[in-house]
């Protein structure tokens, strides 16, 4: 294993800070405190890869414990990935899905894969869309500058 730790542990919370400098490791646009916060609180399930103590790597759902699980937030820091915690992260939220769906229920997961990330997630039944009757994914940044104008992005 990469740098110093033997193990990775994997845990089910991670503080604003250690968010947000996974986001930064991988180039992702850091999170405000306040709705970082909010976010971490509202996961359906937050799984963290820890090194040493130091978080290394995230996934996490985002669900109305109904029909809709999403996943998001996947981040492996860049000094840790290729070793297989990605696939690790996503085997531990599926296998949590399995445990929550029971017989005779069917239940929609998806996500947003990032750019050429696909064939990461196709490996776990994930189909690239469009595909079938289901057009692509479709998605919005929203933003709202300091003199209150909003652009969508
Ligand atoms: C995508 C990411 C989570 C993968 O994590 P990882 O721990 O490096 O991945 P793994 O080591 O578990 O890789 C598993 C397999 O997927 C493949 N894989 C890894 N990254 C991939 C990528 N970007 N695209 C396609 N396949 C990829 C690996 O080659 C590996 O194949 P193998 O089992 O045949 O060796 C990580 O690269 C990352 O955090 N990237 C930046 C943030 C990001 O894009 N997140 C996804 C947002 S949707």
């Amino acid at each position: 294993m990469e740098k110093s730790c033997k193990q990775i542990e994997y845990t089910n919370n991670i503080s604003v800070e250690n968010y947000n400098a996974l986001r930064k490791a991988v180039n992702w646009i850091s999170v405000n405190e306040k709705r970082a916060a909010i976010a971490l609180k509202n996961s359906f399930y937050l799984c963290v890869a820890v090194c040493d103590g130091n978080p290394v790597g995230m996934a996490r759902i985002v669900s109305d414990g109904g029909y809709t699980y999403f996943i998001t937030d996947v981040i492996v820091h860049p000094d840790y990935q290729g070793y297989h915690i990605g696939t690790e992260l996503i085997t531990r939220v599926l296998d949590y899905i399995e445990k929550d769906v029971l017989d005779g229920e069917t239940i929609m997961i998806s996500l947003m894969a990032a750019y050429n990330r696909e064939s990461f997630y196709e490996r776990f039944g994930f189909h690239t869309r469009p595909f079938g009757n289901h057009g692509s994914g479709m998605s919005m940044w929203f933003s709202r500058d300091i003199n209150g104008k909003v652009t969508p992005l």
